[in-house]
């Protein structure tokens, strides 16, 4: 179910706007969230100068992960649904943590965000919620935008590889709509990356849960 912003539309956090206010307890429920959040957390290693981007933040779990990790990073949270904003900006709020949070759409990173020293870019559970010419939009901004020698860390459900995978990301699809999760459950992230011009591209991480494979992927931009 797609919903509307300036004139846009992108699926909300859970598929549907009422369910926004279940989406905590449901990825907790349903994902091995402390896994894979755990790994993302490791990968992106956040720490001294560090600037992150938080693209799709959500309801801004990672954006809390990353600060509890280390308190000096400055992160930026962009989604485009006000609803899930006021959640997250609530969820810093209560933990302490100094946050801007900025509304917009992952491919429009230079006009919402203008000039900034960003170095490494994160996005969790958001490309199997966007259209396919969003998911290379998207990455193309990211890859633009981030500095030489930028990073960026995704996790999202990757290629379905088993019979049992691809039936369980069923429930998903069912949620998300067929046509934007696809791609995905076919491995369509790895071969964006490398074709916005992404190098190092890996799978860093595959995690079976009840609803379908989560792949941690990592790449960067140009050498280190
Ligand atoms: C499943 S939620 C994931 C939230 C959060 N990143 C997390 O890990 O829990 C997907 C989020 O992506 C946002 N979203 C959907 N389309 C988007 C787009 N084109 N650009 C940026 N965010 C988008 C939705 O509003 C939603 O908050």
């Amino acid at each position: 179910m797609t919903s509307e912003t300036e004139d846009r539309a992108y699926v909300p956090a859970l598929g549907q706007h009422w369910m926004t206010p279940f989406y905590d307890a449901a990825i907790a429920l349903t994902t091995r969230e402390a896994t894979w959040r755990t790994a993302l957390l490791g990968l992106v290693d956040p720490h001294g100068e560090d600037v992150i981007l938080d693209i799709g933040c959500g309801t801004g779990s990672l954006i809390a992960a990353m600060k509890a990790a280390s308190p000096e990073i400055q992160i930026v949270g962009l989604d485009p649904d006000p609803e899930v904003l006021v959640i997250a900006k609530a969820k810093a709020r209560s933990r302490g943590h100094k946050v801007e949070f900025v509304q917009g759409f992952g491919d429009e990173l230079a006009e919402k965000l203008g000039a900034r020293a960003i170095n490494k870019i994160v996005s969790s559970l958001v490309f199997h919620q966007v259209p396919l010419d969003g998911k290379r939009s998207t990455l193309q901004a990211a890859f633009d935008y981030l500095p030489e020698g930028g990073q960026l860390f995704i996790a999202d459900f990757g290629e379905q590889r088993t019979p049992l995978m691809r039936f369980l990301f069923k429930t998903v699809q069912r949620l998300d709509g067929f046509e934007f999760t696809q791609p995905n459950a076919d491995g369509c992230l790895p071969i964006i990356l490398t074709d916005v011009g992404f190098s190092a591209v890996q799978e860093a991480l595959v995690v079976p849960t009840i609803v379908g494979s989560i792949s941690l992927y990592s790449a960067q931009k140009g050498g280190m």
